[in-house]
């Protein structure tokens, strides 16, 4: 058989073929390399405002973050709210990537990659979950902004939260330290301890 003149030409051109098969194949894997490198790289999330994207990583939530940070993100037991929009680790789509692919190193938050989480999550569904987040994020209001400089003159001087409490160094030991108690609180929640207290 090896006298048919054809089937010596498809032996001889057979190393050739493989030869081309692999150089498509590393191309194919290069170019994926390059996606998930640019998914990781990215600073921007791929997705911001894709409601089909964020019913996704709702899906993604309830499965891995929601029994530590509550349904809807509203917080729970065991994480914060994540629907403020002032995160204490980082507010920008890079950040919140980071901290749920890493971890936050001294906290309970888990990594959501090398089984920190489950199954491990890849950079596509924590993009998907970052969307969700956004999605439920309540914009910051013009009350919410709030003049920090006179609040700060009030901390200390005539409301004298100054006395009982504690921010960034400065203050009484009486109540707990509020340092970031901002982050850590939904707004509703601050106002209500206060209204308490009166
Ligand atoms: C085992 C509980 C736990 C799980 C599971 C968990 N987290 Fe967290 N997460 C925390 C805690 C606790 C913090 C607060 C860390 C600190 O500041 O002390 C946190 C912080 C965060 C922050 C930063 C918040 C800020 O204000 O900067 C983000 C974002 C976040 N988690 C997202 C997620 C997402 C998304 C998931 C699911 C993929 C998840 N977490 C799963 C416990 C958890
Ligand atoms: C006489 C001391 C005292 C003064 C004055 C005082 N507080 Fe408090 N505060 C406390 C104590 C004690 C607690 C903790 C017990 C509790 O939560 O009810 C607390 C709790 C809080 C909390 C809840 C903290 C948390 O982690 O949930 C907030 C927010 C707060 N105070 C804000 C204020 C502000 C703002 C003022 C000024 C308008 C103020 N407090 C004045 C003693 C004080």
């Amino acid at each position: 058989m090896f006298t048919d003149h054809t089937n010596l030409q498809r032996i001889e051109s057979l190393p050739r073929r493989v030869g081309a098969g692999l150089l498509l194949g590393a191309a194919a894997l290069l170019t994926l390399l390059a996606v998930t490198a640019a998914l990781r790289a990215q600073e921007k999330n791929p997705y911001a405002g894709d409601a089909k994207v964020a019913k996704r990583g709702e899906y993604q939530f309830r499965s891995n973050c929601a029994f530590c940070h509550g349904l809807g993100a509203r917080g729970g037991g065991r994480g914060p709210d994540l629907t403020r929009a002032n995160k204490r680790h980082g507010t920008s789509d890079a950040e919140i990537f980071h901290n749920i692919h890493d971890g936050i190193p001294g906290t309970a938050m888990p990594a959501a990659t090398n089984g920190g989480i489950g199954v491990g999550m890849s950079d596509e569904e924590i993009w998907q979950v970052v969307t969700y987040i956004r999605s439920v994020e309540k914009k910051v209001s013009a009350a919410e902004t709030g003049d920090a400089a006179h609040g700060r003159e009030l901390f200390y001087g005539a409301a004298a939260c100054g006395t009982c409490h504690m921010v960034n160094g400065k203050g009484g030991r009486l109540g707990p330290d509020l340092s970031s108690v901002g982050s850590s609180r939904s707004s509703e929640a601050l106002v209500e301890s206060m209204r308490k207290s009166q």
